[in-house]
């Protein structure tokens, strides 16, 4: 058996069509495949390889730490320097209030890490979310999810989760006094990228104050320079109580976090203690990778270059068949209207080495969201092959 039937035969499989690209390399924007196909990715992963792939810097991190130690204990107990570093490197650029870092192995940890501290400051249990956002795959980051679609099967899930339109401020009265924490994201991104409106994240983290509930900012796609600022509620005059990283956070490596006040984090340390337990959390490895990450995104002055990058898809992606540009930075949905052309376009896309795809909750838009390396003759490149492919489908 080849290597492909190996993966359909033992691998388990998340759908009835995986992409089944073989990939031997990878380097920069591009991926290599084993057949030598050189596939410019313009989906980073979906969100995690904002560096590209295979930074220098990450991979001699990887490197050089893993001629130190791996795995020494369970999260928690012991002074790891990676981990020091990292978490104090990331306060650093955080406000005051969130000046507590506990480090888990991925994005729906994370959320589940901060829906149980936010329960546990509160002693209430309601939680709100919002329609067509996306949290993760666990027991408590899919009772997040409004599509029945996808929860159904599963039920049942957490209970007194209420949700609202993202969006719609009419609606925050559904927050009361009974919310243990409103979660969403900055940008909601599964949706096919929905930036807030009209303050929409202040009037939210204001109907929180007067009611006791707990912020929680989902960043797990959005932060790390994606939105041109480091984390994206830079920009819209807000600052959570929990904050939640996973993703572009490790460069490539699995690495996850939700943030907090030292106060507030204290919870999980006491009666009981032990209150969230893991024993990957904040791998030396992973977080030698993420300290890496921003040393990476610093010196080589990434988001600076951002705007100049955003303005060239801005002017190189509008296309007589593109009928609506959603944009959240460096970071797009392109709006084809019909989900049977957007797989047409896809597939042919991966044929002529550009590797795009779609939104979990939008079947007709396209998603760009290309690591943040990417060069101007790269953009003009890809533009060229999707307006290409466009014309022929
Ligand atoms: C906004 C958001 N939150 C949470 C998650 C879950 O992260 P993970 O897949 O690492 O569990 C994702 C993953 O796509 C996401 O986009």
């Amino acid at each position: 058996m080849d290597l492909r039937n190996i993966f359909l035969r033992h691998v388990a499989q998340t759908s009835p069509a995986p992409l089944l690209t073989q990939i031997v390399k990878a380097r920069g924007m591009y991926l290599h495949t084993a057949d030598g196909q050189q596939i410019l990715d313009l989906i980073s992963g979906i969100g995690v390889s904002a560096l590209g792939h295979c930074h220098p810097a990450i991979v001699h991190a990887v490197q050089s730490q893993a001629e130190k130690y791996l795995h020494t204990m369970v999260y928690g107990e012991f002074v790891l320097s990676p981990q020091v570093q990292l978490a104090k490197k990331l306060v650093d650029l955080l406000p005051s209030s969130l000046d507590s870092v506990y480090f888990v192995n991925s994005g729906a940890e994370a959320v589940e890490g901060a829906l149980k501290l936010a329960k546990k400051i509160t002693g209430r249990y309601e939680i709100v979310a919002c329609r067509n956002a996306y949290h993760g795959s666990t027991h408590g980051a899919m009772s997040l999810m409004s599509s029945e679609i996808y929860t159904g099967p599963f039920r049942p899930l957490l209970p007194m989760v209420r949700f609202i339109d993202y969006n719609e401020p009419v609606q925050l009265d559904t927050i009361t006094d009974q919310t243990a924490a409103v979660i969403m994201e900055t940008v909601q991104a599964e949706s096919g990228i929905h930036p807030p409106e009209n303050n929409y994240l202040v009037k939210v983290q204001n109907r929180c104050k007067e009611t006791g509930s707990l912020f929680i900012l989902d960043e797990i796609q959005c932060a790390y320079g994606r939105t041109g600022h480091f984390f994206a509620f830079e920009k819209y005059d807000v600052v959570p109580d929990i904050l939640l990283l996973a993703k572009g956070m490790g460069g490539g490596m699995p690495i996850g976090a939700f943030v907090s006040s030292q106060e507030n984090m204290s919870k999980l340390a006491n009666s009981p203690a032990l209150g969230h337990i893991t024993t990957f959390g904040g791998h030396p490895v992973n977080c030698a990778a993420a300290l890496a990450t921003l040393e990476v995104i610093d010196s080589e002055k990434l988001i600076k270059g951002l705007p100049t990058k955003i303005d060239l898809f801005r002017q190189h992606l509008p296309h007589p068949y593109i009928q609506e540009i959603r944009e959240g930075g460096l970071w797009f949905a392109l709006d084809l209207g019909d989900a049977q052309l957007l797989q047409r376009v896809v597939r042919e896309a991966a044929d002529e080495g550009l590797l795009i795809d779609w939104f979990l909750f939008n079947d007709h838009s396209l998603r760009v969201a290309p690591p943040l390396i990417i060069s101007p003759d790269e953009i003009i490149k890809a533009c060229k092959i999707l307006h290409h492919i466009l014309d022929r489908c």
